[in-house]
């Protein structure tokens, strides 16, 4: 295990990398600790748990609602759970983002450690302090702004991850390198999932760099008023094909980072042997990068995005690999683009 303390706003987080479960003990230093996680991530790696108390709900994201929450707190009411709990969220964003939750309103606050176990888990959502539930279809309408008081990376839970969900973090990991690290690009386009999948090593050398994006990205913007809007990159038009389409999340990011760089190079200053390198990358790590759709209806959801205001709508482009801006996009120019970078 080492350890790498990040500094956000008024809160240093330390994260333990390279750990072992186990060592949650020692970190806790003899709190009651009681472990939250879902079922599938439970049914797996149920050994691990053993000797604790645990409350598991039914993966997935359509679970990541307010009824989960409730049972949750009555759980933690039934194992006595006080100030001095340590809350240990195990598992994929869907676990960590309510454990997150729930250790924020539980009696005004109690102490939180998260161990992320999904690639998508890893590299994005336990860095940040943003966390929440969905209301109905509304995504995220519900949370708080709460970092962890530590998180720790056990890659031994990958060795159960499917296959899609490894193409799903994937996704993520290309955006970081895109908009911050050309570095990683080309670290990314010398190797292959496979590869990833089977050597400790490279794996831990590549959550690493990718949770010090992450986290240097948010350290400079906290509450998401500049900067961190950045890694929005692909998520405008991912947004708006994902349910549409049925798509994964990282299938729809992929999608939506291809015709980022359409538009990039449209509009902006993204040379096309950059966007062609983006495209091969997303390919190689078998994420799609195009799709049939209806260029009106997408458009007609794209001017219901949040980040439109009047007559423009805020698109981060790159304006070469490891570079984004922030573009405030006419919407007639983007209806007149549509057909070409979808
Ligand atoms: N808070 C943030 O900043 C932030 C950022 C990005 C995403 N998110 C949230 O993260 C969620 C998506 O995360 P996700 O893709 O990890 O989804 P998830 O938690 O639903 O996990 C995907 C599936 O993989 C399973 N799984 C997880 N780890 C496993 C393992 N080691 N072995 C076998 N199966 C395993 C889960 O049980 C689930 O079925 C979304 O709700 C999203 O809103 C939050």
């Amino acid at each position: 295990m080492h350890t790498i303390e990040y500094q956000f706003s008024d809160k240093k987080v330390p994260v333990h990398f390279d750990a072992v479960f186990n060592e949650i003990y020692q970190l806790t230093a003899g709190a009651k600790l009681i472990i939250l996680t879902d079922d599938q991530v439970f049914g797996l790696h149920a050994e691990k748990f053993s000797g604790y108390p645990v409350i598991s709900f039914v993966a997935g994201e359509a679970n990541k609602q307010q009824a989960t929450v409730n049972n949750i707190i009555d759980e933690l009411i039934k194992h006595e759970a006080d100030r001095n709990t340590f809350l240990i969220a195990v598992g994929g964003g869907v676990v960590t983002d309510i454990g997150g939750y729930v250790a924020a309103i539980y009696m005004r606050g109690i102490r939180l450690a998260l161990v992320p176990t999904s690639i998508l888990a890893m590299v994005d959502a336990t860095i940040g302090g943003k966390n929440g539930i969905d209301v109905g279809l509304l995504k995220n309408l519900v949370g708080t702004f709460r970092q962890p008081d530590f998180i720790l990376y056990d890659y031994s839970f990958l060795s159960t991850l499917p296959f899609d969900q490894w193409v799903n973090g994937f996704a993520e990991i290309i955006k970081h390198a895109c908009v911050r690290d050309a570095k990683l690009f080309a670290f990314l386009e010398q190797h292959n999932l496979h590869e990833f999948q089977n050597d400790h090593h490279l794996i831990s050398e590549l959550i690493e760099k990718n949770v010090n994006i992450k986290s240097s990205v948010v350290a400079a913007d906290v509450y998401e008023k500049g900067e961190r809007k950045i890694l929005n990159f692909g998520h405008t038009i991912g947004h708006a094909i994902e349910n549409t389409y049925h798509l994964s999340h990282g299938q729809a990011v992929s999608i939506g980072m291809v015709a980022a760089c359409n538009l990039s190079e449209q509009i902006g200053e993204l040379h096309f042997e950059e966007a062609r390198r983006v495209v091969s990358l997303l390919a190689k790590y078998h994420l799609s990068v195009d799709i049939e759709t209806d260029h009106e209806q997408v458009f007609e959801i794209l001017k219901m995005d949040k980040k439109r205001s009047a007559d423009t709508i805020d698109f981060i482009l790159l304006s070469e690999i490891g570079r984004a801006t922030i573009q405030s996009v006419p919407l007639d120019t983007l209806q007149k683009h549509i057909k070409e970078i979808m």
